[in-house]
């Protein structure tokens, strides 16, 4: 099985992805993440750490050639969910020529409608955990004590703003891209993560099955 989640900064790809991964027994490969730990790691260019920071998007290559090396590891290859790749029809284009590579395919592209009003007031409140990469809304879902918590440089509200933007900009291609392939199924992604994670779940054509 392998899923795309598309949507805009705040609208819980993270949040969802563990969700659904958990239910599916796949990996969550999360470009974000990815050039999260490489920032930590001190491995990330300073030119692409700078972008990340002030909420632009990095070069497709950069960003692909992650996706290769990733989806190439052994616990793939019984499918795998990707969060914030693809996001331009580039790096589509390029996910597709991997896939028939391999021999598979997408399966469904998940795209979570939430309005902007909401998306700032989430990610101005979103907490990470450190150590588990649990994510919390300081607000919707507290944080245990004791969590070691991590506030996003781009989640500072002039980031956000440009990342909702770039957002826009960047589905106005994209989404008719896979509309036109037959495989964009929208949800609405207002309401608890769990009654989201049930629409995905219908969306799939898989109604109340994983776990509940
Ligand atoms: P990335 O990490 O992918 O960030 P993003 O797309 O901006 O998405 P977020 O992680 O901000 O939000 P989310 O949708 O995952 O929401 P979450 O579940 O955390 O990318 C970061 C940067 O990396 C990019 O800006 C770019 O620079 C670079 N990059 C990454 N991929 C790239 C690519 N392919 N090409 C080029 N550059 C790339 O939820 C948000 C908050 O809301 C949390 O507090 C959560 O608790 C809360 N919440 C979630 N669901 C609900 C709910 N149902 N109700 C109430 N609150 C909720």
């Amino acid at each position: 099985m392998i899923l795309v989640l598309v949507g805009p900064p705040g609208a819980g790809k993270g949040t969802q992805a563990k969700l659904l991964c958990a239910r599916f027994g796949i990996p969550q490969i999360s470009t974000g993440d990815m050039l999260r730990e490489a920032k930590r790691s001190g491995t990330l260019e300073k030119r692409y750490l700078d972008i990340m920071d002030s909420g632009g998007l990095l070069p497709d290559e950069a960003v692909i050639g992650l996706i290769d090396r990733r989806t190439a590891e052994p616990d793939c290859r019984g499918g795998f969910l990707l969060d914030g790749f693809p996001r331009t029809v580039p790096q589509a284009d390029a996910l597709d020529a991997l896939l028939v590579g391999q021999g598979s395919g997408i399966e469904a592209v998940i795209q979570l409608d939430v309005p902007r009003s909401l998306l700032e007031e989430r990610l101005i409140h979103r907490r990470t955990d450190k150590r588990s990469g649990q994510i919390y809304h300081l607000v919707y879902n507290p944080p245990p004590p004791g969590a070691e918590l991590e506030h996003r440089a781009d989640d500072r509200p002039e980031a956000v703003g440009k990342r909702l933007d770039a957002y826009e900009a960047m589905t106005a291609a994209l989404l008719p891209f896979y509309e036109q392939k037959g495989l964009l199924r929208r949800v609405d992604g207002v309401g608890t993560p769990e009654e989201v994670t049930q629409r995905v779940m219908s969306a799939l054509g898989r109604p109340g099955s994983g776990g509940e």
